[in-house]
């Protein structure tokens, strides 16, 4: 079967220290280059809550308010995990709703990450074990709404995140 999603020829997937497995560069990466493009189906978080996640755990990508892309059979799992593991620190970005890129050179060997901030929004509260410098400690699914981040990954937001952040600003908040 072909893999649902795309992941760079420059990459591997391995044992990580941040939790399970992650996603690593097997060679360089240069600065907006392409590293992963998720693929699967499209599902309301309703479906997503009740029919994905307790069978096949956390899969997804979150595409816009209601919607998320994840595989939906055991048989499509493998092929549809990017296995980027979230980073305070991150080197990937969005680009889009489903396109992850380098956001800036990255060297054979590193771990690829991107920050929840980014994709996400949602009603969660994580335990970060990221281990850079700047952790935050505590990973929430509302972080997107901090100024420090969204100054931090300006052009990096995936879209429907980005037009939420422009739309509070033209607002005044
Ligand atoms: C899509 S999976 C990433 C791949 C995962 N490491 C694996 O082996 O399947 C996302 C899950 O990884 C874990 N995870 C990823 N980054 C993390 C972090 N910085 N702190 C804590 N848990 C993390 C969480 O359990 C999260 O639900
Ligand atoms: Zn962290």
């Amino acid at each position: 079967m072909l893999p649902l999603s795309y992941r760079s020829p420059k990459t591997q997937v391995r044992a990580s220290n941040i939790h399970g497995r992650g996603l690593f560069a097997t060679a360089d990466i240069g600065k907006d280059e392409i590293v992963a493009a998720k693929g699967g189906h499209i599902v309301d978080r309703k479906t997503l809550r009740e029919q994905i996640s307790p069978r096949l755990g956390p899969v997804e990508i979150q595409i816009d308010e209601d919607l998320f892309i994840a595989p939906v059979t055991e048989e499509e799992r493998e092929g549809s995990m990017l296995y980027s593991n979230h980073s305070c620190n991150p080197n990937l970005g969005m680009r889009g709703e489903i396109t992850f890129v380098a956001m800036r050179h990255i060297r054979a060997g590193e771990e690829l990450t991107h920050d929840w901030a980014t994709t996400d929004n949602n009603d969660y509260s994580v335990e970060c074990t990221c281990g850079a410098p700047n952790c935050r400690k505590i990973v929430t699914g509302k972080d997107w709404q901090r100024a420090d981040l969204q100054t931090r990954y300006a052009s990096y937001f995936s879209a429907y995140l980005a037009d939420k952040i422009a739309r509070q600003s033209m607002l005044g908040r």
